[in-house]
């Protein structure tokens, strides 16, 4: 496909272990690009570096798009997804969204998105999005590493998913500058202290992104550049 279009086709399943597993199942079954897996319910969702995703029955947007063919429109889809999300929250509350690099989605510090992509490149990947939309504060678990919080304000999952086949759409093959002018208008880590581990452990001060996404952070010994998939961040300050 030249540009994408998402939400359709359409599977909505009551429940399920995991959307992305059944999109990732369908895209290495030729499944079209566009093609969207949601679900009420997760029993085994997935998050980043191997963690459990888990929401309420009907409270969160549980998401699978498959994108294909990946070509070099697509290097910044990192980026380019939260993008989206932050867009479709914006467009159905009346709230203002920043983005975590690389890709988790806050509502005033608070987590209310995070995103999971999984890729063969240059056949397919799955952008698995999950939105907190009508979570009550009681409701999450204890133990979430970052403080979430729900889009609320009245949103509806189907509001959310509507919006965001939308924004997904607009968003995918966007041009790289506009990408990163997007990314550095909402980037919520800029000039804060962090940390990091993973491929090596360090700390500094977050200074934004350069042309290929990889966080900048400037350091006692100089600046360096993190890849998305090989560290976890906390904010320190
Ligand atoms: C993260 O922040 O760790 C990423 C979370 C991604 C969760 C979504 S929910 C829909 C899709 N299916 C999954 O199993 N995970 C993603």
């Amino acid at each position: 496909m030249t540009s994408a279009r998402f939400g359709l086709p359409h599977r909505h399943l009551r429940i399920i272990d995991s959307t992305n597993e059944r999109a990732r199942e369908l895209a290495e079954t030729g499944a079209p690009g566009g093609l969207i897996v949601t679900a009420d319910e997760q029993v085994a969702g997935r998050g980043r570096h191997g963690r459990v995703w888990s929401a309420p029955r009907g409270k969160a947007l549980l998401y699978s798009a498959v994108l294909r063919p990946l070509d070099e429109r697509h290097s910044l889809l990192p980026l380019a997804v939260p993008l989206a999300v932050c867009e479709a929250v914006e467009a159905v509350a009346g709230v203002s969204c920043r983005i975590k690099w690389p890709n988790d989605v806050w509502i005033e510090e608070r987590k209310v998105a995070g995103v999971l992509l999984e890729a063969r490149p240059p056949d397919w990947a799955v952008i698995g999005v999950g939105v907190n939309v009508a979570i009550a504060a009681d409701e999450f678990p204890d133990d979430l590493r970052w403080p979430a919080t729900s889009v609320g304000g009245g949103a509806t999952v189907k509001g959310v998913r509507d919006a965001l086949n939308d924004a997904l759409s607009g968003h995918v093959a966007r041009p790289p500058d506009q990408t990163l002018d997007g990314f550095r208008d909402r980037d919520a880590l800029l000039g804060r202290e962090i940390g990091w581990a993973g491929a090596g452990e360090g700390s500094g001060v977050a200074r934004g992104v350069d042309e290929r996404g990889n966080l900048l952070v400037e350091t006692a010994d100089g600046e360096l550049a993190l890849g998305s998939g090989e560290v976890t961040l906390e904010v320190r300050a």
